[in-house]
């Protein structure tokens, strides 16, 4: 059954904002004893997915994971979607290395893992090793062995031949680098779950985006927030997402023209450092699970959320509500519950938003599509008022200007 409005099953919240939270960052001390040691070590000078990934192992935000996957985990995750103690968890989290790199590691017994200006973030201790099976994980993660799917790409042509493992250490600055942009924006599953406790929150409801806000969007929060009561967390991902987004800086200049739309006090913007994977329904249950240890009672999926598009025959990935089915199957083992909406789309007649498939017969329904809104803003035009909210629609013009005014 798929109604018209946002579906959110009743729950009891026996523990607000979710369970135990893994944290790796070590302690001032230890880290300076790191740096020393470190400077010796072998060391894999990590991709942005990569950072992102670490950052998040780091801060519990993938709870209940301390590290990187192991080759039995790997398996498990890929076959049925969970570790081998069991627990429900549908994303590889790898780290891959070159074979000389994992040799001199092995041969040390420590592996440093840097940032791209050099600074150590961590450290793991190498205890497995095996090669990496690109088309497997392929085909059992993402469905399909299309590189036209970015995580396949990904995989086939930029992933390192071992995937290697063991305990890990992460330094401070790898979760609070200090001179971050929009820090007040930033906040470790701990600090969102005590500024929820703060408020007197019990219920939140979060939402996912990689886009700027459109009027869709701001539809499936302010609806979601109305239907379960909840505060609203908006948690855009500023992680690398699907190649050809809309830059982070634009898009937070638009989260943030965007939240004085919201009742005061009601909502929250945080950003979230993930690295999408565009995995259709996996990606969905996945964002619900971390999303969990943010603290959220409640997750918005949509149609098609985090669909990566089309495959190489033009036709999508996944089904639009493949990744509601999946959460749905699964979320009796959560503490967090699915919000889930059909797809919305612009009444002409009611300057509106509704579900495109309750509304009558002959009625004129608008959407646009992902590629258009690019081609739009590419070629220096507004976005139509029915789609785009002023204040998201300001920051695009001026980050967009019109092609005349670029090259006056
Ligand atoms: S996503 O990669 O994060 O899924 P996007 O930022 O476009 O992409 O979508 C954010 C959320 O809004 C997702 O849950 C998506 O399913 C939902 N969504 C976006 N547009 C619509 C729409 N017109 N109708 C219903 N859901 C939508």
């Amino acid at each position: 059954m798929r109604g018209g409005q946002m579906q959110a099953e009743a729950q009891t919240l026996s523990r607000p904002h979710g369970g135990r939270l893994v944290d790796l960052v070590v302690a001032p001390e230890r880290a300076e004893e790191l740096e020393r040691l470190a400077g010796s070590w072998p060391a894999r000078h990590l991709t942005e997915r990569q950072r992102c990934d670490l950052e998040l192992l780091a801060s519990g935000a993938f709870s209940p994971l301390t590290s990187y996957l192991g080759a039995s985990d790997l398996a498990s995750v890929c076959e049925r979607l969970r570790l081998t103690d069991g627990t429900l968890w549908p994303m590889p989290i790898m780290l891959d290395i070159d074979e000389d790199t994992l040799r001199a590691a092995e041969a040390c017994g420590h592996l440093a893992l840097r940032g791209d200006d050099g600074n150590l973030l961590g450290v793991l201790e190498p205890r497995e090793a095996w090669r990496v099976d690109p088309l497997m994980e392929a085909r059992a993660v993402f469905g399909t062995d299309d590189t036209a799917h970015p995580s396949v790409d990904a995989l086939v042509h930029r992933t390192e031949p071992w995937y290697v493992t063991g305990p890990l250490e992460v330094l401070p600055r790898a979760v609070t680098p200090p001179g971050r942009e929009h820090q007040d924006l930033r906040f470790t599953p701990a600090a969102l779950r005590r500024h929820f406790t703060d408020l007197g929150v019990s219920r939140v409801v979060a939402f996912n985006t990689r886009n700027p806000m459109h009027r869709a969007h701001h539809e499936l929060t302010v609806r979601a927030a109305r239907e379960t009561g909840a505060h609203l967390l908006v948690q855009p991902v500023v992680g690398p997402t699907k190649p050809g987004d809309i830059d982070v800086p634009t898009r937070v200049a638009c989260y943030r023209g965007l939240m004085p739309s919201y009742p005061a006090g009601r909502a929250t913007l945080a950003l979230l450092p993930l690295a999408m994977r565009m995995g259709g329904p996996r990606e969905a249950l996945w964002h619900a699970i971390i999303r969990q240890n943010f603290g959220a009672s409640f997750m918005i999926i949509g149609r098609d959320h985090a669909g990566p598009g089309q495959d190489s025959k033009g036709r999508p990935f996944y089904e639009p509500y493949a990744s509601q089915e999946l959460v749905r199957r699964h979320q009796d083992e959560l503490e967090v519950r699915m919000a889930s909406f059909p797809q919305l789309g612009y009444v002409e007649d009611t300057d509106s938003y509704e579900p495109v498939d309750q509304v009558p017969p002959g009625t004129r329904v608008r959407t646009v599509s992902g590629t258009e809104v690019r081609q739009r803003l590419a070629r220096g035009e507004a976005l139509p008022a029915w789609f785009t909210p002023p204040a998201v629609a300001a920051v695009l013009a001026d980050r967009f200007p019109p092609l005349s005014a670029a090259s006056a």
